[in-house]
């Protein structure tokens, strides 16, 4: 596959005619391997998935090339005395590994999220410590590594240990290439 134009990558809310490049990623276990996401099994299934669980989202987004998906970033924000903060996650289509678009994303979803959630102080990201693209993509993003978190969760069946990453509303927004 030839190197992708970073400039044709843009986020944008999911549609239900995203259905069949959705199911192309989001039907990948490799993709869906270290995040909760169920993989997709059918396009049925990647239908409701978008109309009941991605449209209805506080702030999830298609990571798009050319306007077609190929991956996603949510950012969850918690609630009452935990509204400070808000969660992060996200993935990219396995065949477009490697070419900066979760990092593109990632400055991207921070140009925005901290004025679509004006409370939100603090927006943190969990990666298993063996996931080093994804601990790489939280560095290049700007997010600063707080430690290890031990045996925090279980992802798939499996205890995790995670490294826990933060962006503060006050940290300087990175430039997007
Ligand atoms: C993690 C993920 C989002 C990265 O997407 P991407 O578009 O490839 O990310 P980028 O190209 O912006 O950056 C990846 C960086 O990690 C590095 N990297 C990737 N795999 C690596 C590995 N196994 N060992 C060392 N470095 C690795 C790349 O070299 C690159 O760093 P560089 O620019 O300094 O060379 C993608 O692999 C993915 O979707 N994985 C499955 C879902 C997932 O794990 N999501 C995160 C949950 S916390």
């Amino acid at each position: 596959m030839s190197k992708v134009d970073l400039s044709a990558i843009c986020l944008r809310p999911f549609k239900l005619s995203d259905v069949d490049d959705f199911l192309l990623w989001a039907g990948d276990d490799e993709v869906i391997k270290n995040i909760r996401w169920k993989t997709c099994g059918s396009r049925e299934e990647a239908q409701s998935f978008i109309r009941d669980v991605c449209i209805p989202h506080p702030w999830r987004r298609s990571i798009c090339l050319n306007d077609r998906s190929i991956g996603f970033v949510s950012v969850y924000p918690w609630s009452g005395d935990d509204r400070c903060k808000a969660d992060i996650g996200y993935a990219v289509a396995a065949n477009y590994w490697g070419q900066g678009i979760a990092t593109k994303a990632l400055k991207i979803a921070l140009s925005q999220v901290f004025i679509d959630f004006p409370d939100l102080l603090r927006l943190q990201a969990f990666a298993d410590v063996d996931n080093t693209g994804s601990i790489r993509v939280l560095e290049k993003a700007g997010f600063l590594r707080e430690g290890v978190l031990r045996k925090y969760t279980y992802i798939k069946g499996i205890i995790k240990d995670l490294v826990v990453f933060s962006f503060l509303s006050t940290d300087e927004i990175p430039l997007i290439h």
